[in-house]
């Protein structure tokens, strides 16, 4: 077997026993003889009951007339939401960190561009972030690292230090992570928004609009996922290798919130109802593998990733509501296809399929809407966020608009006192599913039990507005 194990402990921070017991059991289901449980700490920890310190969803924290924002991690994704933050008045983009620090550089053109000035800088090394967390003059820290523990890391020490913190999804890696956002969050009362942006996409803000005027009724299931075919092994531009190391050591979906943070905002998900239970099957690795030992053969560079223990190419999970619902979810970056989040709502009324777009909807008669009826639909339930900043958004763009418009609403939010449109237990929630998968794939697609993070409040806490009827006010600068 041609594991590396060293990487292996590294990336899923668990114990080394119970890590060796992993590389026997859950990743190699072939050559096994059954080991105990090798995450056996999720599954405890999935059981555990906790009581909420103070309650986030919908926490009004004190207005800031300006937010004062810093960033970690300056690779991809991190400029695009530096980008966006600059566009906005009441922003001052007051630091920019990456261990990289010609990224720190190269972002600081991104500011200059927009006529700001320069940014504080941090970088050179790999904890020079927390020193960006101890800067007083900061209000929100955005962070776009790898994902893994440093997520739940940053974000955890950005609230102890008396940030608001916007991190890149999933927040969290494990469950003790999960849990450790809500806690700090709670204690702290900061906020901690995963930056789901696909929440933030017009078709599914049209979706969640057309599902709370009731057009499709009662919502009983929904189909999503994220589907996009990626070569992953490329060699990134004095970057990380971090995509592949991880579908190498966890073998599960490892990116769930694209597809199911949009469904749970249609279920009214932490707010009415809840997720209880999944369970997660995956396929073998048919594809990553062999990708691997090929490109081994002519280059050393890929020789430590020339394994068996690939995750499975697709992972698919079924998750059920405390009311009654299902979703399936499904994750797979290596089967050639067209890219599709599925996206997919079926109610007692009709149905909503995004994919392949621009989507179609039927109310049953073996029937889908015409074209013209569906500008009709699309015309009479477009949510108000996207008729008044929707244009904008376009032209200013990162992926269609929806990472501005996301951007945008968050800082709105900020200044208006108001709660960031996805709370902490979103992002744990939604996270969660990457380390109850893992659990789920290892033990023979046994069911797993969804914590509730909202600790009950998910009872009486209120449905997500979208009516932009609180704040909406920010305005945008124009590029000089
Ligand atoms: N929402 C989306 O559409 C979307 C798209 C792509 C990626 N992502 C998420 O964004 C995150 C980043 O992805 P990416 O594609 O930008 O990765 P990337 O590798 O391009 O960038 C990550 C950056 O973090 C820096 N970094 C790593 N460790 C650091 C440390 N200790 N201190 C400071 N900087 C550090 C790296 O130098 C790099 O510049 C991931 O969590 C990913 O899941 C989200």
């Amino acid at each position: 077997m041609k594991t590396n194990r060293r990487r292996f402990i590294n990336l899923a921070g668990v114990t080394v026993t119970g890590m060796i017991a992993a590389d026997m059991t859950g990743m190699h289901a072939s050559k096994k003889t059954k080991q105990s449980d090798p995450f056996a700490h999720t599954k405890t920890i999935s059981e555990e009951e906790h009581k909420q310190v103070f309650n986030m969803c919908g926490y009004s924290a004190p207005k800031l007339a300006t937010v004062r924002v810093g960033f970690i991690g300056l690779g991809n994704r991190g400029p695009v939401n530096l980008d966006a933050m600059a566009y906005l008045e009441g922003v001052e983009i007051k630091a920019l960190c990456d261990k990289r620090m010609v990224r720190v550089e190269n972002s600081q053109k991104i500011l200059s561009k927009h006529g700001l000035p320069p940014a504080m800088e941090y970088g050179g090394s790999d904890d020079a972030w927390m020193e960006l967390c101890k800067n007083p003059d900061i209000d929100l820290i955005s962070i776009a690292v790898p994902r893994g523990p440093l997520h739940a890391r940053m974000a955890v020490c950005a609230m102890e230090n008396g940030k608001h913190v916007a991190v890149e999804a999933p927040a969290a890696s494990t469950l003790e992570e999960a849990w450790q956002l809500v806690e700090t969050s709670e204690r702290t009362k900061k906020h901690c928004m995963m930056l789901e942006n696909c929440c933030y996409d017009f078709f599914e803000l049209l979706t969640l609009n057309m599902v709370r005027e009731g057009f499709f009724g009662e919502i009983i299931h929904a189909d999503a996922g994220y589907l996009h075919h990626q070569n992953n092994f490329i060699k990134p531009e004095g970057g990380d290798m971090w995509r592949v190391r991880e579908s190498q050591h966890r073998n599960c979906n490892l990116y769930p919130s694209h597809g199911i943070g949009p469904v749970c905002q249609a279920m009214n998900i932490n707010r009415g109802d809840r997720l209880i239970r999944m369970t997660s099957m995956s396929s073998n690795d048919f594809i990553m593998g062999k990708m691997a030992a090929e490109l081994a053969k002519t280059d050393s560079f890929y020789k430590e990733f020339d394994t068996d223990s690939y995750r499975g190419d697709i992972n698919t999970s079924i998750i059920r509501t405390l009311n009654g619902k299902t979703i399936m979810l499904q994750y797979d970056i290596t089967s050639p296809r067209v890219y599709s989040r599925i996206h997919t709502v079926s109610g007692t009324k009709g149905i909503y399929q995004k994919y392949p777009l621009p989507g179609r909807i039927s109310q049953g008669k073996d029937d889908w809407f015409t074209e013209q009826e569906m500008d009709e639909l699309t015309k009479k339930y477009t949510p108000e966020i996207v008729k008044r900043m929707g244009e904008l958004a376009k032209e200013i763009g990162g992926h269609g608009g929806m990472d501005f418009l996301m951007n945008w609403r968050l800082i709105d939010c900020l200044r208006n006192g108001l709660a960031p449109e996805q709370d902490v237990y979103d992002a744990a929630t939604w996270s969660s599913i990457v380390p109850l998968s893992e659990w789920s794939v290892a033990n023979d697609s046994n069911s797993i039990r969804i914590p509730d993070f909202t600790c009950g409040s998910y009872k009486t806490n209120l449905p997500l507005d979208i009516t932009l009827s609180m704040g909406g006010n920010t305005g945008v600068r124009k590029l000089k």
